[in-house]
């Protein structure tokens, strides 16, 4: 494909879509949604509105690092600081469906369906890509209608649209896309992360606590695990308990679970043999989280384990 031309294409298409009117899109900072945002942007420059909606879910400066990046980038990002919302929504919830399912209705229903009414748009830009469609299709991924999801009956309220500009390519396609869009290394190439964020790093309850104690982890496999070139490495808090000793006293306390994987899709994938001199390491920084004093590197590919643990 000739991906220049499809950047043309797209820009054009964005423009003679959304004519005088204004667009909205949520920025995550993964590689498709901050294509999208890039290439509306050209498109429709300050008729365009990005928010990055804060969950209390993302991981250790995120919010702040990706709003930099953009504005870097001369790309205006309205941080939407949405964190009670989420974990108001979360409160008490320890299945697996159930929390997701909290994260994407607070999400889309609440907290994006009402950015989308006050902006006054009447355009949504949205990341989505073949491989989605084609996951939603085959039953593997939840529905990707985002009128849907925001709970707005694409008959009835006559005026709001989406526009896909990436649902006819891939990964690897985005992110050629990507680097011609001259976008920064730190957005082409980063691993994957799921939409509900640390809540699929957390079993059981989603707390402030318990989210501080996974963030602290993440940043720790990613800061160790960042030049492994593995597809995707995580922490993950489990809500088993453990003894161990700390200044000579007896804690119960928790443990953290350490994964780093080879794939090339996502849908199968093997545990990539970590040096033990690098687990050590990761292990010792995880144990000094307070209140952690375990840490597991699970061996386990996918099947028959998934990738998340939630
Ligand atoms: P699993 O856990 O199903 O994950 O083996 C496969 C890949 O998908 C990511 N993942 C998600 N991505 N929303 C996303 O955008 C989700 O709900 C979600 N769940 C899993 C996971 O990180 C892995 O790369």
């Amino acid at each position: 494909m000739d991906y220049k031309q499809f950047i043309d294409q797209q820009i054009d298409h964005i423009k003679q879509t959304v004519g005088p009117e204004k667009a909205i899109n949520a920025l995550s900072g993964g590689v498709d949604s901050s294509t999208v945002t890039v290439l509306a942007h050209r498109a429709l420059g300050d008729r365009l509105k990005t928010v990055f909606v804060d969950s209390a879910l993302m991981r250790k400066d995120e919010p702040q690092r990706v709003v930099k990046l953009f504005a870097g980038m001369g790309i205006p990002v309205e941080l939407v600081d949405a964190r009670e919302e989420f974990l108001s929504a979360l409160a008490g919830l320890t299945d697996p469906e159930e929390k997701r399912n909290a994260v994407t209705d607070t999400f889309y229903s609440k907290v994006f369906a009402r950015l989308v009414k006050e902006s006054g748009a009447k355009f949504l830009l949205h990341g989505t890509i073949l491989t989605d469609i084609e996951e939603t299709v085959a039953g593997i991924k939840r529905q990707h209608n985002i009128l849907a999801q925001l709970g707005i009956d694409p008959e009835q309220s006559y005026g709001y649209s989406v526009i896909e500009p990436l649902k006819t390519l891939r990964k690897d396609g985005v992110r050629e896309v990507a680097k011609l869009l001259d976008m920064p290394a730190e957005i082409t190439n980063r691993i994957p992360f799921p939409g509900p964020a640390l809540a699929t790093r957390i079993v059981g309850e989603v707390t402030s606590e318990r989210l501080d104690t996974v963030r602290e982890a993440t940043a720790i496999v990613e800061e160790e695990l960042g030049d492994s070139g593995a597809f995707q490495y995580m922490a993950v808090l489990l809500s088993d308990r453990a003894t161990g000793i700390r200044k000579n006293k007896r804690e119960f306390g928790q443990i953290i679970v350490v994964r780093c994987i080879e794939s090339t899709d996502a849908r199968t994938a093997t545990v990539t043999p970590l040096p033990h001199d690098k687990l050590n390491r990761i292990s010792e920084r995880i144990t000094q989280i307070p209140g952690v004093n375990r840490c597991l590197y699970d061996l386990t590919p996918k099947p028959p384990a998934t990738i998340e643990y939630i």
